[in-house]
């Protein structure tokens, strides 16, 4: 891919991320001003200030507030990359359909070329509170597997994009992604910084690394989804004539089984480390009750963010790693289209770990 510093090849180009401050969005703004963007960043708070990016805030649940805020505005192309956890499926939709719906409508009428949807492989799991129950399509997944029979509200919100492509006149991409390494604090899934926080309170605590997840995701091949390769994924289909119009599986190209990588995370941050057990020890078990020992490691080290419920997600990381299937995704599609950039995961995991360090959320 060609995609990077100095090319410019989106100077002209405005961009509006929406979910900007999140692990998908946050990536996106770097790479698309990295590439020449002028970029219109929208979330309800705004994250760091740089050049080329113009923070936007609305709450994407008030139409009136979407209408207000992009009154003056004219994005070239649209990053929907936001969502908002509700208690139910029924609620998810509810929302997060009518967040896609309300900032389409708010853009009628300007000169919108493409709108790029980010969802994930609960396309094919299905949602949360029917997670891989029934019917699952084989692994790998496949982007033209018919959708399951449950309600999602990845499908309501492909509908609400799919609508508002006909009567717009815009192109559209769907991509979904597996589970999402990034850059970011305080989001509701994070596997990469709630892995860290994970490390960083055994080797407080002189305890070893210890997997708290299945059997099946122990010893089973797996793969994930580095935010910087989302980005420049969603930035080549929004550009990409080929591309238009199509849903694709966004990974990073490698498989691993969680066997092999978890003695290479444990040996970054210097820990002993246990594998699957016969009883999992959930991180919501095993990590409860933290939050002080957090707070007191980050006065002794100095860490930007005290509070251990903006850095870890244990839920999500239990989630992801207690499943008891095979999750395997193909990206064929998107290497016949033109895709080639790739991760290897490892160097994913460590790159960010890297990153954390730098920017003092972990010590
Ligand atoms: N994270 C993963 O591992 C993963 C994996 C596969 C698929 N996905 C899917 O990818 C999509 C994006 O997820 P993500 O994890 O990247 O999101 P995220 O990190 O949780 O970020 C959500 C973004 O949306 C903004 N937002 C939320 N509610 C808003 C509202 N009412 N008004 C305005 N902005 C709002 C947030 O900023 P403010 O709170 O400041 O408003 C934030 O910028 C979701 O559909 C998710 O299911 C995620």
């Amino acid at each position: 891919m060609t995609i990077g510093a100095g090319t410019a090849a989106g100077s002209g180009r405005t961009a509006l991320v929406v979910g900007a401050t999140g692990i998908s969005g946050s990536a996106l703004v770097d790479t698309l001003v990295d590439d020449g963007w002028s970029v219109l960043a929208l979330s309800r708070r705004p994250g760091p200030q740089r050049a080329g990016v113009t923070w936007l805030s609305a709450d994407l649940t008030s139409a009136s507030a979407l209408a207000a805020v992009l009154a003056p505005e004219n994005p070239s192309h649209v990053f929907f990359t936001a969502w908002s956890r509700q208690a139910t499926e029924e609620e998810n939709i509810a929302v997060n359909a009518g967040m896609v719906r309300d900032l389409l409508a708010a853009l009628r009428g300007k000169d919108v070329s493409h709108v790029a949807l980010m969802t994930g492989l609960k396309h094919y799991l299905g949602p949360f509170e029917a997670y891989a129950a029934g019917e699952m399509p084989d692994t790998p997944f496949h982007e033209e597997e018919p959708r399951l029979p449950v309600n999602n509200f990845y499908y309501a919100q492909e509908d609400q994009l799919w609508a508002a492509a006909e009567e717009q006149g815009f192109t559209w991409s769907v991509h979904r992604a597996h589970t999402v390494i990034g850059h970011a604090v305080g989001n509701a899934m994070n596997m990469g910084l709630t892995l860290a926080a994970q490390a960083t309170l055994c080797r407080d605590s002189g305890q070893p690394f210890v997997f708290p997840g299945s059997e099946t995701q122990w010893n089973g091949l797996t793969d994930m989804t580095d935010a910087g390769l989302l980005a420049e994924h969603m930035l080549w289909a929004s550009t990409t004539p080929e591309a238009a119009n199509e849903a694709f599986n966004i990974v990073n190209g490698d498989v691993f089984r969680w066997r092999w990588m978890w003695p290479k995370l444990a040996a970054y941050f210097g820990l002993e480390w246990e594998g699957y057990q016969a009883e999992p020890r959930t991180l919501e078990q095993s990590m409860a009750g933290r939050e002080d020992q957090w707070r007191e490691l980050a006065e002794r080290h100095n860490l930007t963010e005290p509070d251990l419920d903006r850095v870890a997600s244990w839920w999500h990381t239990d989630g992801a790693l207690g499943r008891n299937i095979e999750v395997v995704t193909d990206m064929g599609k998107s290497r016949d289209a033109g895709f080639t950039g790739y991760r290897r995961t490892l160097d994913a995991f460590t790159a960010l770990f890297d990153r954390y360090r730098a920017d003092r959320l972990i010590p």
